[in-house]
């Protein structure tokens, strides 16, 4: 059976500042997505949020870029985006950069990650879903998982992955996609992917091609689409597990780097990744720091068995407070890079202001 998972989410506002989505806006979600199910358009759902973005799992046999599906998620956002705008909540409706829908959700604000597979006797698979940061954040780690098998045992020992993958990897400046594979052009994928902000790891395949989709992340930038700063573009990802794919352990391990990534606090800061389970799904320390949450499932005939809170556990423990060693270390640097981004990254910023009211005090340099 041929199931798709699509993760779609939105900024639609959230309590106390960019922190934490609010339940009454997620119970809007769930209600609409119950309807769904009982009408057959979807088969199971799940809602959660990453800090303030209200994330949906849906799982449908649709396939990807469906315009039902998209259109479903396009109207819950609206729809709970007038719940934030009745409780004044910060930032209403912050990614839904458009009027009216037509057709397929992305470039409309909202970020995308959906996979359509055949279904295995066993499914296991997670979603991660990042807040204050960029869809790039997941290049390092997805390398890892697919790509290193200094993280990833299986590249080695198992004989249904030794062969390597295929990484789709978006330019996102361009517009443009390249397929390359690995381990023959491990060199030439780092060249890109090392580049965060530019090129994004969209998709992983097996090489395996009864297995098909291994991976899929949110590639849309919502500062490219509006073409002005509007929020960071805080990413999702889908990864299968098990099974000539990489164990669910595997793939956890990639998160224990606490590694840098952009968008923190006015998405114009560099700071550590850290993992949390959903309790923590909130941002604060300086709107951070970026934090990705991950929940595991099972499928069976589409149903969603699950979740398990994956960062819920004291194995990344170490971890967190590796990243709180980061935080106190890169905050400490203030506006100075490269904790603040630099001028062509910064989300806002007063330079041309300034540079325009201080231009008759320059003087040559002797
Ligand atoms: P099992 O032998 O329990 O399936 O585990 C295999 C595995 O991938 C553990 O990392
Ligand atoms: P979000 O992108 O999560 O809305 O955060 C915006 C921001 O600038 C927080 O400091
Ligand atoms: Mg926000
Ligand atoms: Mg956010």
């Amino acid at each position: 059976m041929k199931i798709t998972v699509s993760v779609i989410k939105a900024d639609i506002g959230s309590i106390a500042g960019h922190v934490r989505v609010h339940q009454d806006t997620i119970e809007v979600a769930k209600k609409k997505l119950e309807t769904a199910k009982e009408e057959g358009l979807v088969i199971d759902y799940y809602v959660f949020n990453a800090g303030d973005d209200l994330e949906l799992l849906i799982t449908h046999t649709k396939g990807v870029d469906n315009p039902e599906i998209h259109e479903l998620s396009w109207e819950i956002f609206k729809e709970s985006a007038k719940k934030a705008k009745e409780l004044k909540l910060y930032a209403a409706g912050q990614d839904l950069l458009k009027e009216s829908f037509s057709g397929n959700i992305k470039g409309m604000g909202p970020g995308v990650a959906e996979i359509e597979f055949e279904e295995r006797p066993a499914e296991p698979f997670a979603v991660f879903a990042a807040d204050k940061t960029e869809p790039g954040a997941f290049n390092l780690p997805v390398f890892r998982i697919f790509a290193d098998p200094f993280n990833t045992a299986g590249l080695i020992i198992d004989p249904k992955m030794h062969a390597g993958f295929k990484f789709i990897i978006m330019d996102v400046i361009e517009g443009k996609e390249i397929e390359l594979q690995t381990p023959e052009d491990l060199y030439d994928i780092l060249a890109l992917i090392g580049h965060t902000g530019r090129y994004i790891i969209k998709f992983v395949y097996s090489k395996d091609p009864t297995i098909g989709v291994a991976a899929a992340v949110s590639t849309q930038r919502l500062s490219l689409i509006a073409g002005r700063y509007i929020g960071k573009d805080d990413p999702v990802c889908i990864i299968r597990a098990q099974h000539g794919l990489p164990a669910m352990g595997e793939i956890l391990e990639a998160f224990s780097q606490a590694h840098l990534v952009k968008g923190w606090m006015r998405g114009s800061h560099h700071g550590p990744l850290m993992p949390v389970p959903l309790k923590y799904s909130q941002c604060t320390r300086f709107d951070g720091p970026p934090r990705v949450v991950g929940l595991g499932f099972n499928l069976c005939e589409g149903k969603l068995i699950g979740p398990i809170d994956l960062f819920d556990d004291p194995a990344f423990d170490l971890v967190r407070q590796k990243a709180m060693l980061i935080t106190d270390y890169i905050r400490s640097m203030g506006p100075f890079e490269p904790h603040m981004l630099g001028p062509e990254e910064l989300e806002y910023t007063t330079l041309p202001e300034v540079l325009k009211r201080l231009k008759n005090r320059w003087r040559e340099s002797t």
